[in-house]
């Protein structure tokens, strides 16, 4: 469209007469002039049309176009403080419909989130799930910039793999030709046979696990960076583990501070993220969740949560009569739409409320030598205002490739990285098993086919080095970047446990 212009640029072309492309957010009528919102993707700008001779073949019908239509439109650049962006278009000379639509689904009434899932494909256009996923292009651009601007080399790692990369529970099969393999669970085994070549590597691509937990931090389908680096000890893989965090939320940050509080989420935590970050091992973890402090938090939060389910009810009710008697449509949509949010609010509480005591046994009662579970690592995070890693887990918990603590073969030198405000594990990491006697015994430990790792124990068999690396999921630090409840919203088309549509 050659006579186009975004609306994100309409600021250099005040005075002049432009042609903007874009979609029918509302069209608001008020006598002679029509109110028009336009969405283009890059911004959103009101229209100004006046009823005269010139416009009046177009006038009537923009003056009701249904939300959602798509047309092109030519008017003059106006500027105006109180506008959306600084400017308006004025001046309307041409307004023609490119694509109508009726009866657009979601409409500024309240949806719930089961109803606006099924229309993911429809869903993207509205201002929230488009800032989500901006947000999410820059996050994944900041990622590959900083491994590039290391020297890091990129390393497209297969999605058929012929074995398990992390852990059996979690396989998705398919059959390849007659042969079961599986979906990729991780490009970790491929990238430390490329490091061994390149040094600094990273892979970054979709990921498989078969999770039949239906949580608010799992995906069956999710995007994993993981670089592998030769030549590095654990604490500098910590190093390079929180230099990475810092950058990229750095990065986000200066680049969507606006949208980022438009999502409700308070950007001075973020702001804050910097090094050095909180190191624990998994013996201190172990202490946390056996001591007071895990006790009071999780008192606290039976408390505070039980009162704003009562603050809810009542704000519910209050909203309820406001709705009844509220004189205009607006009034009425805006408090239905409070009652929607202020309902869902309360059933989330309403849910929370009684995990919170087996939450508080769990961790009361966790016991030297389990993993760490979602509730304890929500704790452990919530107890710090920065990241937390925890390190040195016992091996029983821990993939087969972790490097054995030379000075305790209990642990294994892995590391989860807790994002604060109780986000939980964003990063999954590790030394690997450079002794190739001890590999074979720890493929055999945990009952894999050591046929299908000979390529892999190759690399210990010629030229082994000490080596590391990890992995960083994408959506859970989108959720905890731009604050959400969920990670479902963080991924274009969500793939969950039941939710493969559309
Ligand atoms: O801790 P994980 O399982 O680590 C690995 O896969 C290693 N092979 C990585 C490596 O050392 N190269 O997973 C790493 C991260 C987690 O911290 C989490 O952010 C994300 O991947 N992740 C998931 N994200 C969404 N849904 C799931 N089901 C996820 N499972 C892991």
């Amino acid at each position: 469209m050659r006579d186009r212009t975004f609306v994100s640029s309409l600021g250099e072309h005040v005075g002049r007469s432009v042609t903007l492309y874009g979609w029918v957010q509302r069209a608001r009528p008020s006598g002679k002039v029509a109110f028009l919102m336009i969405r283009d993707g890059t911004g959103m700008c009101q229209c100004v049309l006046e009823r005269n001779e010139a416009t009046a073949d177009f006038f009537d019908l923009a003056k009701k176009l249904p939300q959602e239509s798509s047309i092109r439109i030519t008017g003059r650049v106006k500027a105006d403080e109180r506008a959306i962006g600084g400017v308006e278009l004025h001046e309307v000379t041409a307004c023609e419909v490119l694509g109508g639509s009726d009866d657009f689904p979601i409409t500024p009434k309240p949806h719930g989130i089961d109803f606006l899932f099924k229309h993911r494909h429809l869903w993207f256009r509205s201002q929230r799930q488009h800032a989500i996923l901006r947000i999410r292009a820059t996050l994944v651009d900041a990622i590959r910039q900083f491994f590039n601007g290391r020297g890091f080399v990129l390393i497209d790692t297969p999605i058929f793999a012929p074995a398990v990369g992390e852990g059996t529970s979690t396989l998705f099969e398919v059959d390849y030709f007659g042969e079961p393999v599986y979906l990729a669970q991780t490009g970790q085994l491929y990238v430390e046979a490329a490091c061994m070549a390149h040094d600094k590597v990273y892979c970054f691509g979709p990921t498989f696990r078969a999770e039949k937990s239906k949580t608010r931090r799992h995906l069956t389908e999710f995007w994993m960076v993981e670089p592998e680096v030769a030549f590095i000890y654990l604490d500098e893989l910590l190093d390079l583990a929180e230099d990475f965090i810092v950058s990229v939320v750095q990065r986000v940050l200066a680049d969507h501070r606006a949208e980022i509080e438009s999502l409700g989420r308070d950007v001075t935590a973020l702001a804050d993220i910097r090094r050095p970050f909180v190191r624990l091992k998994y013996a201190d973890a172990v202490e946390i969740l056996h001591g007071s402090q895990a006790r009071d938090l999780l008192e606290r939060d039976l408390v505070e949560k039980k009162a704003a389910v009562e603050a809810l009810t009542q704000k519910i009710k209050e909203l309820e009569e406001t709705e009844s008697s509220a004189a205009k449509d607006w009034q009425r949509e805006k408090a239905a739409q409070e009652v929607q949010a202020a309902r869902e609010e309360r059933a989330e509480l309403e849910e929370q409320i009684p995990n919170i005591p087996t939450h508080m046994k769990l961790a009361a009662g966790f016991q030297w030598g389990s993993d760490l579970g979602g509730s304890d690592e929500t704790i452990i995070s919530r107890l710090h205002d920065r990241p937390v890693i925890v390190s040195h887990y016992p091996k029983e918990v821990k993939a087969f490739y972790m490097r054995l603590a030379r000075d305790d073969d209990r642990l294994v030198e892995n590391f989860d990285m807790l994002a604060p405000e109780g986000y939980g594990e964003i990063i999954g990491g590790s030394m690997r098993e450079e002794d190739y006697n001890i590999l074979l015994e720890r493929v055999k430990a945990h009952h894999l086919p050591v046929e299908a790792f000979e390529w892999y124990l190759d690399l210990r068999r010629y030229g082994s080095v000490p080596h590391g690396g990890f992995g960083l999921g994408v959506e859970r630090t989108l959720s905890w970047i731009c604050g959400l409840k969920h990670i479902r919203e963080t991924i274009p088309f969500p793939r969950m446990l039941g939710k493969i549509y559309p």
